[in-house]
């Protein structure tokens, strides 16, 4: 019996792990697959929801790190599951995305000899302002599978000079998700409970330093969505970096009253919303890709994006973070100026069916 172990820690993790979770079950005569929850994200909103709607097994492990700078948060990770690994031994370690919790456990892993799998690898930003690139880049170097959801993450690893045997063009995991619940979210009844008229409303989630940590930025940003919010209604559920920057600079005083504040969604209700919406400013990753698979107009509020084919191919609009030109490209979109879009290559809701076949083949099970 081989024993495959995937770290998780924030929000989009559990989301791109719950599928693969799935795909190994399959296998259970031959492999145990356990989780580990680093507690990155805590909030019942922010993780245990997201266990209950994607029917995601409970963590085997809970390592409760919660937040703290960069170092604290990455170092104690790291202290706590090497803990974990060397009790467990695993025989692999799989690790999604690109946040601090992805780093330290592939730092952990990689010392301690025990082969690395990433999920939604190659993606690149080329800005190392973002604590996310760093977070990628190490962990591709330190990997032995890596797991791509697009074609610029296979050039990307290329150029690198990452060894081809490694590298597999499976998809993307959080369409799986997406894909395996598409049902519940069309029939989810959010809208007609918040009263908003299908594709007559806007949704926006905002949680990059760039866009929140700085009162200027912020304000900025909050004074966009409150003009934006007199053209339609906006739905605005607040990430928890945001909501305490939002009380810390004083904000919250000034909500228009079209612009509706909400705690962070559940996954279905969340993307219910999405799904008929008439538009979505964001700046999250994965968010960018599921207005993208459900052909939903989506400006990115950053300078640049690690998720290219959404602009290449999918319905995202990057426009920098000038609220100036979101205004305007918002606005335009609403008038009817929108961009059709298509769904990305494997992009089908069976990445982590391909991800469990190549790591059984990778651990001589088939
Ligand atoms: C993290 C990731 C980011 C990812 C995002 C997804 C890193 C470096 N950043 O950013 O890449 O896009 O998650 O949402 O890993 N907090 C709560 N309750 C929670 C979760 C967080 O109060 O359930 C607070 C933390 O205590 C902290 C702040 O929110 O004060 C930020 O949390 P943290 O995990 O450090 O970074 P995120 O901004 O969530
Ligand atoms: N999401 C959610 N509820 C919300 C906001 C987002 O379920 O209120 C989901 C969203 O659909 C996507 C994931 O959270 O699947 C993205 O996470 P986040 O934006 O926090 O992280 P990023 O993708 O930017 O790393």
């Amino acid at each position: 019996m081989k024993k495959i172990i995937s770290i998780v820690g924030a929000r989009p993790n559990f989301i791109k792990i719950a599928p693969v979770a799935k795909a190994f079950k399959k296998f259970r005569k031959d492999i145990k697959h356990k989780i580990c929850h680093t507690g990155q994200h805590f909030d019942q909103r922010m993780s245990e929801v997201f266990f209950d709607q994607l029917k995601m097994p409970r963590p085997d492990f809970n390592l409760g790190i919660g937040g703290g700078s960069h170092a604290e948060q990455t170092a104690r990770i790291m202290l706590e599951l090497e803990k974990v690994l060397a009790e467990e031994r695993p025989d692999l370690v799989i690790v999604p995305g690109d946040v601090n919790s992805t780093l330290a456990a592939a730092l952990v892993a990689s010392k301690m000899g025990i082969p690395i799998a990433h999920v939604e690898a190659g993606l690149r930003s080329f800005d190392k302002s973002m604590p996310e690139e760093i977070n990628r880049i190490v962990t591709d170097v330190v990997s032995d599978y890596l797991f791509v959801s697009e074609h610029s993450g296979m050039r990307n690893l290329r150029d690198e000079g990452m060894g081809e045997s490694k590298i597999h063009f499976v998809g993307n995991t959080m369409i799986d998700s997406l894909e395996a619940n598409y049902e519940l979210i069309e029939a989810c009844t959010i809208t007609k409970e918040m009263g908003l008229d299908p594709s007559g409303y806007i949704v926006g989630t905002f949680h990059r330093p760039s866009n929140v940590d700085e009162p200027e930025a912020l304000k900025d940003l909050m004074a966009s969505l409150s003009r934006l919010a007199k053209e339609r209604k906006l739905i605005f559920p607040v990430h928890p970096r945001t909501r305490k920057n939002i009380e810390r600079y004083g904000l919250d005083s000034q909500i228009p009253k079209g612009l509706i504040i909400t705690e962070p969604l559940g996954y279905i209700e969340f993307l219910s919303l999405v799904r008929y919406a008439e538009l979505v400013i964001t700046d999250s990753g994965g968010i960018q890709e599921e207005t993208t698979y459900m052909g939903v107009q989506c400006i990115t509020v950053r300078k640049n994006t690690e998720r290219p084919v959404t602009i290449d191919v999918g319905t995202n609009h990057l426009v920098g973070i000038q609220m100036e030109k979101v205004e305007r490209t918002a606005l335009d979109i609403l008038g009817g100026t929108t961009k059709p879009g298509r769904i990305p290559e494997l992009w089908d809701g069976k990445a982590s069916k391909r991800i469990a076949d190549i790591v059984m083949e990778g651990l001589g099970l088939s």
